[in-house]
């Protein structure tokens, strides 16, 4: 991360309060942020001009069931370029989940092409791919994948073990994240120990240790009340700002707002795409 993020301090009446208790919300409520001005309507109109970071070429994913193959992604396509904050929206069910895993290594196509940076993932090695993987693409998952016997700040270093960027202090920095996620006093709590919307922040945290240019995020707010949705959020906008790619995935129409662009995702294709 460009250390503009890191030196923007939280003010107090910004930062998520650990200590409220009131972390989780229901599935059906919807955010009501304030967004922030360069993201109202009129004067989001950013000129997209960089090269495409993300290029997903006629994409399909089936999953293997028994003898049956069950089509997920029929034929995806989807662009997104240098500094775009892109939302993907789209029933449940419909794919999301296993686009955006896709498009993070984590799972290849069963046929089509991802490209990532210029670099076509079917041809690099496995030892090329973990490390663009972890330098790169920051992941936050729907369900947060921490390690339950790793304390928060240990989980925030983890990708540091297998990939860091040369002269960082990464256990400083993973501090740092803790701390600009409001969560500066509960750096030694497992998850176990932690609300959902705690172990949400530790996964935003983590994903961004090794200051990735693309970040993904599944449902990133899904286990957040308003207020802390709404700083995530606004945390995201500032990402965004200093030049990462952002894709997030939402079901929420009020969070997709957040983006310069929404495509959706259904029947196994990319459906529509607006402003
Ligand atoms: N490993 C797997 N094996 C078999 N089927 C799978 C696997 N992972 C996902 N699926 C199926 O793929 C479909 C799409 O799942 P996915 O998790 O991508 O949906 P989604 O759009 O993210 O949904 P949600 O909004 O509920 O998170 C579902 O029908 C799911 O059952
Ligand atoms: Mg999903």
């Amino acid at each position: 991360m460009k250390s503009s993020m890191l030196d923007n301090e939280v003010s107090s009446s910004e930062a998520p309060n650990p200590e409220t208790g009131t972390d989780e919300t229901s599935d059906t409520e919807s955010f009501k942020c304030e967004l922030p001005r360069s993201r109202q309507s009129g004067s989001k109109g950013k000129n997209l001009t960089g090269a495409p970071v993300i290029e997903v070429i006629n994409v399909k994913k089936s999953y293997i069931l028994g003898d049956m193959e069950v089509p997920i992604l029929n034929d995806i396509n989807l662009t997104v370029y240098e500094g775009e904050f892109l939302a993907i929206m789209g029933p449940s069910g419909s794919g999301k989940s296993t686009l955006m895993n896709l498009i993070g290594f984590l799972d290849r196509p069963t046929e089509g092409k991802i490209i990532i940076k210029g670099l076509d993932i079917n041809e690099l090695s496995d030892k090329e791919v973990a490390r663009l993987r972890g330098l790169e693409i920051g992941f936050v998952f729907q369900t947060f994948n921490l390690i339950p016997r790793l304390t928060a700040l240990e989980n925030v270093e983890l990708p540091t073990y297998a990939n860091a960027r040369e002269g960082v202090d990464t256990r400083k920095r993973a501090k740092e994240l803790l701390n600009l996620v409001g969560l500066g006093d509960r750096m030694h709590h497992k998850p176990g120990e932690l609300s959902g919307g705690q172990s949400q922040r530790v996964a935003i945290a983590r994903a961004l240790i090794n200051d990735p240019a693309i970040l993904l995020a599944d449902e990133p707010t899904g286990n957040l009340d308003s207020r802390t949705g709404c700083e995530i959020l606004n945390m995201f906008t500032r990402l965004n700002e200093e030049g990462r790619t952002i894709v997030m995935i939402t079901h929420d129409p009020e969070i997709a707002k957040y983006a310069d662009r929404v495509v959706l995702v259904k029947d196994g294709i990319v459906q529509s795409s607006k402003e």
